[in-house]
């Protein structure tokens, strides 16, 4: 073959490796645009290619090893003097453990919470165009519509639509949130507004519970004028929901998150080399220990690896509130905590810059952004 077929062979296959990217870009960009409440409206049998992770990242055939019923924390109890040690030591023992508790009686009006799940399904059966209005590739939006976990550096994309609320200071981004359903605002601000009451109550305990007076004292300060973002989540019902994942294995960056799922069982949370689904507890909240409070108690409690699957059967709506401290502010080991002889300090202080930086650059585990704050 002469030298110049050669070259033009060459370019020939360049052309068409370019052309094949092209196409696999305008592929992706068409699931990223429109999310998967779209797909499933438009009548799909099969599940696309972007979609089918590889066999070893495949939820498996069995519905979970297990289902796990999380320790249960009752507020109401913790609320009473005589029997709140004994409550410390459920939600002690449940942190060091799971890293996950479910609390109940948390004095949250039910009706507020059923509004939520209501409106939060009715924005996603609103037309596409509506919702499209507030899709964003900014991570910082303080409102977001997008699609899959992190759409822009995940390799397979992930069966979720979500709505991005930043919460705090509430007065300022609520005229932001969306208009459509016309109940959004209200009903989501009063439930963000309950579920910040919610955690601040938590977390004292928890640095209570940690020993930590006066400085435990000054975190709750801190937090009080913190941080407070909502995802609320919609996996459709999926056509091959054995290939797939609602949201792959990772930990939340933040202090803690509150959890509200309806009745159709997702989540699942990594204990002891097991994936254990968690019954949904009507009337409830899942509650999960976040990074910063890995970090703040020098890795007595555990963020933990969780995931969500989806089911063939029933589309499932989640909201999960994630509280942190204000997004310039460090985290790091409670002085009390750390102890040269017998608990060194485990981890770097940390800010939300460096977790921005952090989501820009890396590929999709979310674990590890606690791993690179790990000194041993
Ligand atoms: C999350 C999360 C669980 C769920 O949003 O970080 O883990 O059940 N959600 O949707
Ligand atoms: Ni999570």
């Amino acid at each position: 073959m002469a030298i110049v077929d050669l070259v033009n062979a060459g370019e020939q296959q360049q052309q068409q490796q370019a052309a094949k990217r092209q196409e696999e870009d305008g592929e992706r960009e068409y699931y990223c645009r429109r999310g998967v409440r779209h797909l499933c409206d438009s009548g799909i049998s099969r599940l696309p290619g972007k979609y089918v992770l590889p066999a070893s990242d495949r939820p498996g055939q069995a519905a979970a090893v297990g289902s796990v019923k999380l320790p249960v924390v009752d507020l109401s109890r913790l609320r009473i003097p005589s029997e709140r040690a004994a409550v410390l030591r459920t939600l002690d023992a449940a942190c060091r453990d799971y890293g996950f508790f479910q609390v109940v009686n948390h004095g949250v009006d039910g009706e507020l919470v059923s509004s939520m799940l209501d409106v939060a399904r009715r924005f996603f059966a609103l037309p596409f165009e509506v919702r499209k209005r507030y899709m964003s590739p900014d991570v910082r939006a303080p409102v977001r519509y997008g699609t899959s976990f992190n759409q822009v550096n995940d390799a397979v994309l992930c069966w979720r639509d979500f709505l991005k609320l930043v919460c705090m200071p509430l007065a300022a981004v609520v005229p932001s949130w969306p208009d459509a359903p016309v109940d959004l605002r209200g009903v989501a601000s009063g439930y963000a507004e309950a579920n910040q009451r919610l955690f601040m109550e938590i977390m004292e305990a928890a640095l209570e519970a940690l020993g930590l007076g006066v400085s435990g004292a000054s975190v709750l300060e801190d937090l009080a004028v913190g941080s407070q973002m909502m995802t609320v989540n919609c996996y459709p019902e999926c056509p091959q929901p054995e290939l797939t994942l609602g949201m792959p294995p990772h930990s939340d960056y933040g202090f803690l998150t509150l959890v509200l799922q309806d009745e159709v069982e997702g989540l699942q949370v990594m204990h002891s080399g097991d994936w254990l689904t968690v019954e949904p507890l009507p009337g409830s909240f899942v509650v999960n220990v976040g990074d910063h409070l890995e970090i703040l108690s020098n890795g007595r409690y555990r963020s933990v690896l969780h995931r969500v699957r989806v089911n063939g059967r029933r589309p499932r709506v989640s909201v999960a509130s994630f509280h942190s401290v204000a997004a310039e502010r460090a985290v790091g080991p409670a002085a009390e905590l750390v102890d040269d002889e017998h608990n060194p300090r485990r981890y770097m202080d940390t800010d939300f810059a460096t977790f921005l930086a952090y989501l820009a650059s890396a590929v999709g585990n979310h674990k590890s952004f606690l791993h690179s704050r790990r000194l041993y």
